[in-house]
């Protein structure tokens, strides 16, 4: 893959928030899962834990703990194991490095034409429930994923990003 190839994800990527019924093909969700296996973790300690939700009983699950499925065949609940992550005394490294995981998925999918939304929105203390999550596992996303409806297309916000000049700092 060439650097043209490359910006051309993250230019194509967008929040997707209608998805056909089409089911995802295992090759992807394998591709999908490695990009997140590879993944850079502080120390490489690897503490994701990733929830591959494609059953109707786990996506019902899903919708009960959240609004934000829009209708995806497969949910990725990306976790991080509290007592794996870099722990120091008063800071640990858990939710970035999960955050990093679902990242690197997240255009994984885009490479792969999968759409994908990041969803945060969701009951927190429910989800833990439903999964019957272990006390050190903590969900930090969920990623919807499927193939975006034919008349999909990016919100407003999408378009909405701020100036180079008002993110960045020249020291
Ligand atoms: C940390 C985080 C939390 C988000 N939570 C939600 C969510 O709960 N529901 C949702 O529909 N979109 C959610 N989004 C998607 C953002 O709204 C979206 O990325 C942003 O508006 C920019 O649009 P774009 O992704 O199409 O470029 C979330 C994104 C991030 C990074």
């Amino acid at each position: 893959m060439n650097k043209d190839d490359f910006e051309n994800v993250i230019k194509r990527r967008y929040s997707v928030r209608s998805f056909s019924d089409k089911k995802l093909e295992e090759d992807k969700i394998n591709k999908i899962l490695e990009a997140g296996r590879i993944a850079p973790t502080a120390k490489n300690l690897q503490p994701q834990l990733i929830y591959v939700i494609t059953s109707s009983k786990g996506l019902d699950k899903i919708d009960k703990v959240s609004r934000c499925r829009y209708n995806a065949p497969l949910v990725m609940l990306v976790c991080s194991n509290k007592d794996i992550a870099y722990n120091l005394e008063d800071y640990s490294t858990y939710e970035m490095d999960a955050t990093i995981v679902a990242v690197h998925m997240m255009l994984e999918a885009t490479y792969l034409d999968v759409g994908s939304v990041w969803v945060e929105m969701f009951d927190n203390k429910k989800i833990k429930e439903e999964f019957n999550l272990d006390k050190n596992i903590e969900p930090i996303c969920l990623l919807c994923m499927g193939y975006a409806t034919s008349d999909s297309k990016p919100s407003n916000m999408h378009f909405t990003k701020k100036d180079l000049k008002d993110i960045v700092r020249y020291v």
